[in-house]
């Protein structure tokens, strides 16, 4: 038997600066695409993979995430008075039982390994999940239930994981991939957006994880790495050996919705699958394509 998957980390600390100004006050784990925000697709895909704690490591102005998960008792009454039950419904979507979202402030802006560190103490020994928000994963089952699935099956530590173009290497974690078994394939090894002459690969780190607790012992050690940052990648690659570590090849399009382009075709691929909106965008993408 595995040590069960249920409990998630979502670092949400971030400044979102390629999205500035829209960025300035609201967090962009709240900017939507179509009518939700990209951190709710997250929590419930989270909730599909059967994960009970959700724990959001948050920074200074990011309060209105709290919020969204909680009642909105002005909003709730008017649109009770009004009789509109579906807009109601919507409004009360994510409302979790008590104590299942739980926050814990990252005050220093260290890297993504020391914001997944900032909640040591909530995962407190327990095998966890980490996804990165602004990684839109459009998939059926979600990128998470795929994943839990499979660890199920291996245990250890697993990260989600797509081909990219060389050029694009030093945008991610690239992983040294080893023996295949069907989408599953061995982490042999582990890099920080390696130059794309130096990458092991063309196999990237998407931002989906399950790590196992003694990440976290090792990130209390792992110093500054890529981009004056503490790396997850860094403390993850000193698990290989120690732990099963696997990548999954995971079913789905990965958008990458932290920049403009990302977030766009993200609303498009949501908006072309909507039949109240499908028929009016494809004719009016029509028209733009004949300027
Ligand atoms: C982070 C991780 C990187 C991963 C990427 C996926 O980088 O450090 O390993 O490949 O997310 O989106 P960031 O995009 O935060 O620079």
């Amino acid at each position: 038997m595995h040590r069960p998957i249920k409990k998630i980390v979502f670092p949400v600390a971030g400044l979102g600066t390629r999205f500035l100004p829209a960025t300035k006050a609201i967090p962009k784990e709240m900017l939507p695409v179509l009518d939700k925000p990209l951190i709710q697709y997250a929590v419930e895909e989270a909730i599909e993979a059967g994960i009970e704690e959700i724990i959001l490591v948050t920074g200074r102005n990011k309060q209105v995430m709290e919020d969204h998960f909680d009642h909105a008792y002005e909003l709730e009454k008017i649109l009770q008075e009004k009789g509109k039950e579906g807009a109601l419904d919507v409004a009360r979507s994510m409302l979790l039982e008590e104590g299942r979202i739980v926050y814990v402030r990252q005050m220093r802006p260290l890297g993504l390994g020391h914001a997944i560190w900032c909640a040591r103490h909530l995962v407190n020994g327990d095998a966890f999940a980490v996804a990165l928000p602004d990684d839109l994963i459009k998939g059926r089952p979600g990128t998470l239930k795929q994943m839990v699935d499979a660890y199920n099956e291996t245990g250890g530590n697993m990260v989600a994981t797509m081909d990219v173009a060389r050029e694009d290497t030093s945008k991610y974690g690239v992983i040294t991939p080893g023996a295949k078994s069907g989408n599953l394939v061995e982490v042999k090894g582990l890099v920080e957006k390696p130059h794309p002459a130096d990458a092991p690969s063309t196999s990237a780190v998407v931002g989906r994880y399950i790590l196992q607790p003694e990440v976290m012992e090792i990130l209390s050690k792992t110093k500054a790495g890529a981009g004056g940052e503490i790396q997850l990648t860094d403390a993850m690659a000193q698990l290989i050996g120690k732990q099963p570590f696997h990548a999954l090849s995971f079913e789905g399009k990965r958008f990458d919705c932290g920049s403009k382009m990302g977030w766009l075709m993200a609303n498009l691929a949501m908006a072309t699958e909507d039949p109240q909106l499908a028929p009016r965008l494809s004719s009016h993408l029509k028209e733009l394509s004949q300027r």
